[in-house]
């Protein structure tokens, strides 16, 4: 390419980047409603980073941090962990620069003081929250989706014993899956279950969802900036209906 047209090229990009409103967007839904299973195709699509405050704080519990270590029993049992420490985490993180064009919030925020704080945070740069897009599943359906989840630690590939099982999965026989025999596809490496992953915890984080983070729903919802999507069906129908509602974000 002629270095006239490399220089307008570039000076496009810097135009985009100093006048293009930073894309971001908030991916909301109850737990196991398929927030995971769906960011990194839209990662993919838009370029842009996911950040899970879930996967944060799992990442600091096991490096046992300050913040981790206050935060691991709150995760266990299903309860949220404190405002000010996943603001923080938060605060820290979108100032690194492949937030620059812009971020994908899954998690996060999951209580209207944890809103409050975002929108404040991104006022002091000129930017705001564009979409907020609901997966929505009812609670009925959550059980088997969260307690039959099983991670792959290193990675956070995701997998599940009946919808997703690992290609080495064996069942007992009892037909249950027999826990040896879960390893990653990729690294064979042993794969493991979210100690919040039990109908336990589940009934602690639904109820905290439904008293904490709907009210998130409410908060946005005169920006005219929030999209329920049905978050039922096969994952790959659920990223078409996604992707439809991103097309009118
Ligand atoms: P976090 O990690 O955010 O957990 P969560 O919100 O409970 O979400 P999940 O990861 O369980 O659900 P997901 O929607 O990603 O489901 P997935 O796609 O994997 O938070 C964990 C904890 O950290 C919280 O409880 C709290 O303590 C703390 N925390 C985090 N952020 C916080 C904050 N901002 N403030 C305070 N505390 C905070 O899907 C689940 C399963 O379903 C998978 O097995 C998948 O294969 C399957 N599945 C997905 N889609 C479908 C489909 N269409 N059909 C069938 N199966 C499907």
């Amino acid at each position: 390419m002629q270095q006239g047209k490399i220089d307008e090229a570039e000076t496009a990009v810097q135009k985009f980047e100093s006048f293009w409103p930073r894309k971001i967007v908030i991916l909301f839904g109850k737990p196991g409603a398929g927030k995971g299973t769906q960011s990194p195709k839209m990662v993919e699509l838009l370029d842009i980073p996911q950040l899970s405050t879930g996967d944060m704080l799992r990442e600091a519990v096991a490096k046992k941090t300050g913040p981790g270590l206050a935060s691991k029993a709150a995760m266990e049992a299903g309860a949220l962990v404190t405002d000010e420490i996943v603001v923080g985490i938060i605060t820290e993180r979108i100032k690194q620069d492949d937030c620059a064009t812009g971020f994908i919030l899954d998690g996060f925020p999951r209580t209207v003081a944890q809103a409050a704080a975002l929108d404040k945070l991104l006022a002091t740069t000129g930017d705001a929250v564009n979409s907020v897009l609901q997966l929505s599943v009812p609670d009925e359906a959550l059980e088997e989706r969260i307690c039959g989840r099983c991670i792959h630690k290193a990675s956070g590939r995701s997998y599940h014993v009946t919808t997703i099982p690992p290609a080495s999965m064996k069942l007992g026989a009892d037909g249950q899956p027999i826990k040896e025999s879960m390893t990653d596809d990729e690294t064979g490496e042993p794969l493991m279950q979210r100690a919040d992953d039990t109908a336990a915890a589940l009934k602690n984080r639904l109820s905290s969802y439904h008293n904490e983070t709907v009210p998130v729903l409410e908060h946005y919802k005169d920006a005219g900036i929030v999209q329920t999507i049905d978050g039922q069906g096969s994952i790959d129908s659920v990223w078409e209906k996604l992707l439809a509602a991103m097309k009118t974000a």
